[in-house]
């Protein structure tokens, strides 16, 4: 009889965990690990492009209307308001996250290492192939430079290092993939930039080998997102073939070629398991819970918005790359709340908190997290 009561309010918290997932009140959820880390993009990126020196400032993301939603004012972020991992950590228990550049990394536990625009493959890389890359972009190896520079503060033998990573979740995410749309908005053919799908995943699996021989035992790694939805691509890549475009208006070309990424990558995360037994690797599938979210919105009052940008202007999808948002007499959409695409190249907050709901459900149980039993709701009894 004690064991079924016991049974049964494990499960009420258990379906807590989700409801309370994406809200503020997350602090009942307790995760057996008290840091996260994460190497990433402009889906990631919570102040740290626009405190990289000398470029920031002038940033987009550090004037309004970015952060226009929440708080209010510009953040760094680059969308109206949070971010998909603002969400998910909050999810996870964490109280607030801090970008590595803000200068208060030494006594935060959970940091963003994450810059926007950046590609998982080195500078030199693109240089080498006549492809542009922003200046303030900072390439997965330069992220995982500072990363282990955040760590020689916080640990000093290989083992007090590797028992401090035991403790934490590492993420990594290139969700934009930067390395395959700035390639081919640069005119490189399809066929040329899936020959780098090789040279990216092993890149993305070096890095994540790197911190778990560094002693992390819990590791993420995300796929791509259907960039041939995004309005930066649909507009920079428009084609006059109509057998161009998927039922939801999105470029067929250009998912595929994500789709063989994702597989790529997917592949080598079976590899880096078997190397690896005792590890979790979890690969999350952004690509399938971004489709949902555009079928979804493709058949509600919001369907004419699914692929437009909210803070933008021209064409079709509401994007022009010389009048990005923040721009001076660039508009902003009166409810940012009705789109999926904040500027074009990234997500408002509403999108951001529908996605990390869908992505949350499954990672927080394959992660061991649970309702904490001495929170509040259970203090009466
Ligand atoms: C750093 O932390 C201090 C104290 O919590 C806070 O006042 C300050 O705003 C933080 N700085 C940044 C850039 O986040
Ligand atoms: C589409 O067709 C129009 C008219 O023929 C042409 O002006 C335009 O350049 C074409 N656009 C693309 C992307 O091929
Ligand atoms: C969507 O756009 C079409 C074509 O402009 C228009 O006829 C329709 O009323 C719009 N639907 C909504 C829900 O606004
Ligand atoms: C979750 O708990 C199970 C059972 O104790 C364990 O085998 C597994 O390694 C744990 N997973 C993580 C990610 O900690």
């Amino acid at each position: 009889m004690g064991y079924s009561i016991f049974f049964s309010i494990k499960t009420i918290c258990i379906i807590l965990v989700f409801v309370l997932a994406g809200t503020t009140m997350s602090q009942n959820t307790r995760c057996p690990f008290d840091l996260l880390y994460h190497m990433g993009d402009g889906v990631f990126d919570n102040g740290n492009s626009i405190a990289n020196r000398p470029y920031g400032s002038s940033l987009p993301a550090a004037s309004l209307p970015y952060g226009e939603t929440y708080p209010g004012r510009p953040t760094g972020r680059w969308s109206d308001g949070l971010l998909d991992i603002d969400y998910g950590a909050q999810g996870l228990g964490f109280q607030q996250i801090t970008a590595y550049l803000s200068g208060n990394a030494s006594l935060a536990n959970a940091i963003m290492f994450a810059v926007a625009r950046s590609p998982v493959l080195d500078r030199a890389f693109f240089t080498a192939r006549n492809i542009r890359i922003p200046p303030y972009a900072a390439s997965l190896s330069v992220q995982m430079s500072w990363f282990k520079k955040y760590l020689s503060t916080i640990c000093i033998t290989p083992e007090d290092c590797a028992d401090k990573l035991a403790n934490a979740l590492v993420l990594f995410g290139d969700v934009e993939a930067n390395d395959i749309s700035f390639s081919l908005i640069q005119e490189k053919s399809f066929r040329e930039v899936q020959s780098y799908i090789p040279y990216v995943t092993e890149a993305q699996i070096n890095a994540a080998r790197e911190v778990i021989q560094l002693g992390a035992t819990r590791v993420i790694i995300p796929g791509n997102a259907p960039i041939g939805c995004y309005p930066f691509i649909l507009t920079e890549l428009a084609s006059n073939n109509t057998a161009d475009y998927d039922e939801f208006g999105c470029l067929k070309t250009v998912n595929d070629l994500i789709l063989l990424k994702n597989n790529d990558l997917q592949q080598a995360i079976d590899d880096l398991r078997e190397e690896f037994p005792n590890t979790f690797i979890l690969y999350a599938d952004f690509y399938n819970s971004e489709q949902s979210l555009i079928r979804e919105t493709t058949r509600s009052s919001r369907a004419n918005f699914t692929l437009q940008a909210c803070c933008g202007t021209g064409g079709k999808y509401n994007y022009d790359s010389r009048r990005f948002c923040g721009s001076s007499g660039v508009p902003v959409c009166s409810d940012p709340n009705q789109y999926l695409f904040w500027d074009g190249i990234h997500l408002t907050q509403e999108a951001n908190n529908r996605l990390s709901t869908a992505l949350q459900q499954a990672t927080l149980l394959a992660l061991n997290c649970t309702v904490s039993q001495s929170s509040q709701l259970w203090s009466s009894i």
